[in-house]
Parts: structure tokens; C-alpha cells; sequence
């Protein structure tokens, strides 16, 4: 299927929050993973959201629709950005809860992880957050163009474990497009329950 994504709001506070009557599926992850990347190579297009070397680029909660099947994709801003302030951070995790808590729209998280990476503490928090608040998840392996396979399959299974999933995490590469196909696949399917 040829999809569109298109940006359609951006918040900052939680005042801005509102009632969609769409299914959503977040897209939550630590600052820097690739979740903006994501986007953008999940619209076929470099410019939709900003991508920066730099930690902390995403600040808002951006909703993007996906066309034709009508669903948001909602980029969450990238937690445990070092520079960032205890108020600053605690602004952040008021903001998710408020989007998160009573959103009977929101079908599940995709949470984005570092394929290079060990378990996370912060990641480790964000998923035990989640499955005590019943949300699925779906667990997407960043940057999986680096890693060597070996270590790749380490990270995929460590994350399977503690999930607790019958099916591995998906490698993903905004890079090279590895996963991308399977990636909408699981998006449409947990969007349109
Ligand atoms: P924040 O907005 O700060 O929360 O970051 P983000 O999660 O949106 O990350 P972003 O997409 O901005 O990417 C961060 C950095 O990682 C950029 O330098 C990207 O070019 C790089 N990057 C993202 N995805 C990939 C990937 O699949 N492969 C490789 N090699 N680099 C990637
Ligand atoms: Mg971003």
C-alpha cells in the first residue's frame, strides 16, 4: 500500500491536549534513538520531522496522520536528554502521563530502542510504565544498519526476555529501510483493533 504521512498538530503543553476520535499509536523512545527518523522514513520524505546530532531536538508531541487508513502516528519528546533540566523532565513526564492516562484511542506504544545498546534503565521504566498501564507494546530495534549481527541478535533477545513477547523485536534501520515493510504491517494491524 502507498502511504502518506502528514503532520497535523503540535502541542507543548498539556492544556493543548484534545480528544481524537482516530486510533493512535505512540512513538516513544530515549532522546537521540531515531524516533524522528523513523517518521521521516516511514513518510518516504528527509524534512517531515527534525532529525539533529544533537540530543533533545523533539520537544512537542507531534501528531502525524497516515493515509489512507486514517490513524495518528504521535511522536512523544525523547526522554532522559541529559541537558535537560529536573523541571524540564518532570514538564516531560507530566505531559506523556496526561496523553497516555484516559486516551481510549491510543492502541499501542511503539517503543524505540538502541539495537546497540544493552536494556536501558529509562527504557526499562518506560516499559514497566506501560504494562502496568495495559498499553501494548512494540518493541522497534533502532540503528540496526550498525550493529554486527551477533550483537544485534544479543539486544533482540535480552528485550524479547524481558518483554515477555512471543515474537522478537523488529530490527528497524531508517538508514536502510530494513524492517520498514514489516513496521507499517504491525502499525496498521494494532490501529485498526
Ligand atoms: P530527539 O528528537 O532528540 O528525541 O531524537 P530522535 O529520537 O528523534 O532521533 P533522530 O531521529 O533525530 O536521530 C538521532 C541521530 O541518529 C541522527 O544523527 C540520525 O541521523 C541518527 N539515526 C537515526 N536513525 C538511524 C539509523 O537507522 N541508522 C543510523 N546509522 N543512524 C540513525
Ligand atoms: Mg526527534
Amino acid at each position: 500500500m502507498n502511504r502518506t504521512i502528514e503532520l497535523v498538530k503540535t502541542i507543548y503543553e498539556i492544556k493543548q491536549l484534545e480528544n481524537f476520535d482516530e486510533a493512535q499509536i505512540a512513538l516513544a523512545g530515549r532522546s537521540n534513538v531515531g524516533k524522528s527518523s523513523l517518521v521521516n522514513r516511514l513518510a518516504g520524505r528527509k524534512k517531515l520531522a527534525k532529525i539533529s546530532s544533537k540530543p533533545g531536538k523533539t520537544r512537542s508531541l507531534n501528531y502525524y496522520k497516515v493515509n489512507p487508513d486514517g490513524f495518528f502516528l504521535v511522536d512523544l519528546p525523547g526522554y532522559g536528554y541529559a541537558k535537560c533540566s529536573k523541571t524540564e523532565r518532570a514538564k516531560w513526564a507530566k505531559l506523556i502521563d496526561a496523553y497516555i492516562q484516559g486516551n481510549s484511542q491510543l492502541k499501542a506504544v511503539a517503543v524505540l530502542l538502541d539495537s546497540r545498546l544493552k536494556p536501558q534503565k529509562l527504557d526499562l521504566e518506560l516499559t514497566s510504565y506501560l504494562r502496568n498501564m495495559g498499553i501494548p507494546i512494540i518493541p522497534v530495534l533502532t540503528k540496526s544498519d550498525k550493529p554486527k549481527q551477533k550483537e544485534r541478535s544479543i539486544v533482540q533477545n535480552q528485550w524479547q526476555d524481558i518483554l515477555q513477547q512471543a515474537k522478537k523485536p523488529l530490527l528497524f534501520s531508517s538508514k536502510t529501510g530494513m524492517g520498514e515493510e514489516k513496521l507499517w504491517d504491525i502499525l496498521a494491524e494494532y490501529a485498526g483493533e
